[in-house]
């Protein structure tokens, strides 16, 4: 099955072209092309994202991105006749609505065009899929840490095509309070990539950064409280030499390293998952992977991350989330909408 999949929800243009194949444990998505257009350097000079100059950006790109992935899987002739795939897959949320209505009206176009089924896929759940692109599906029941700069979730998979939310943030998101911190150090947006890098340099066990709701017992995260003391911390210094600036961003990062590592845990050890798989643009940070890896380990649970090029927003994990849990999605092009708050159901 071939689906041509779209993902518009932020500040990142994509589309794909991935074949699944087989069904239940030997259910399988490659990708046949894939191509994306980063919206970064458009809204540096903002300090973060500006949805209507998102919204536009993705208007004036998403056609020729479609056309180039057709083109790099050898379909550039005839185009506009029905071109040999099966579905489209679209994210229509939760996001940035103008944005989003970008993708869904593409889709939507097609998919009358064409005469194809269409997905509505929920981002989220294509974060999830995103570590089960071009490899086996992992052992189910599977527990699913997201961490993004809009969402930090723990989601708990029963099987392949079943889902439930079972601990949010409450306040800011994991790579939020990485790009703010990174925002008041001065670094471009997003801060998250370049607080990691020179976080290699430093200490951190240097500045002791609170890790809030650690010692809650539930399944939530809050990270508000850890930018306002970074904040806090920083106005403190009166000079910010090179070393105690990567002290601060090596501590920073392990406050909220620890938390995650500390709620992905209790998890685990209340609900016993065959797996652990982690989705997410923070997905990317090594000090994250290595030490969600070791306590994994700890606790006799495997855990699939995600490859790096697939842990920022793509298309191919919204092509991934279709075929793996086509039920969720299916719907008919005109009922087919953007849905900013989409819900885990
Ligand atoms: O999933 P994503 O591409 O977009 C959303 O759906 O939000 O995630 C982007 C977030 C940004 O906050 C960015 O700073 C963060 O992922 N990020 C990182 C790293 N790479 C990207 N945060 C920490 N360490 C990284 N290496
Ligand atoms: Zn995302």
């Amino acid at each position: 099955m071939k689906i041509l999949a779209i993902e518009t929800s932020c500040d990142d243009t994509a589309a794909a072209l991935i074949e699944g194949s087989g069904t239940g444990k030997n259910a399988r998505v490659k990708i046949i092309s894939q191509v994306a257009a980063s919206q970064i350097p458009l809204h540096r000079r903002y300090g973060g994202v500006v949805p209507e100059v998102a919204a536009r950006a993705h208007a004036e790109t998403i056609m020729p991105l479609v056309a180039e992935v057709f083109d790099q899987a050898g379909y550039k002739k005839n185009i506009l006749a029905a071109p040999p795939i099966d579905a489209i897959a679209v994210t229509c949320g939760p996001g940035l609505v103008t944005s989003l209505w970008v993708g869904v009206s593409a889709a939507k176009t097609f998919a009358w065009l064409w005469n194809k089924p269409v997905f509505g896929v929920n981002h989220i759940v294509g974060h999830i899929f995103s570590a089960c692109l071009e490899r086996a599906l992992p052992e189910f029941p599977a527990l699913a840490v997201i961490v993004s700069g809009g969402h930090t979730e723990l989601i708990w998979l029963p099987r392949v095509n079943a889902w439930k939310k079972i601990g949010a943030t409450r306040d800011d998101a994991a790579g939020e309070a990485f790009d703010k911190f990174g925002k008041l150090l001065g670094f471009p947006y997003p801060g998250g990539p370049q607080i990691s890098a020179l976080a290699e340099h430093g200490n951190p066990a240097a500045i002791n950064f609170p890790r809030p709701m650690l010692t809650d017992a539930n399944l939530d995260f809050s990270f508000a409280g850890l930018k306002t003391s970074g904040r806090t911390w920083l106005e403190k210094q009166k000079k910010l030499p090179p070393k105690l600036k990567a002290d601060a961003c090596a501590s920073y990062q392990q406050a909220i390293v620890d938390v995650i590592v500390k709620k992905t845990e209790r998890a685990i050890l209340a609900r016993a998952p065959r797996t652990v798989l982690l989705g997410g643009g923070v997905a990317a940070n090594d000090a994250l992977r290595s030490a969600l890896a070791e306590m994994c380990q700890k606790n006799k649970t495997k855990i699939l991350l995600p490859e790096k090029k697939f842990t920022g927003d793509n298309a191919a994990m919204i092509g991934a989330a279709a075929y793996f849990a086509p039920r969720a999605f299916k719907t008919t092009w005109p009922k087919l909408a953007a849905r900013p708050n989409f819900e885990l159901q």
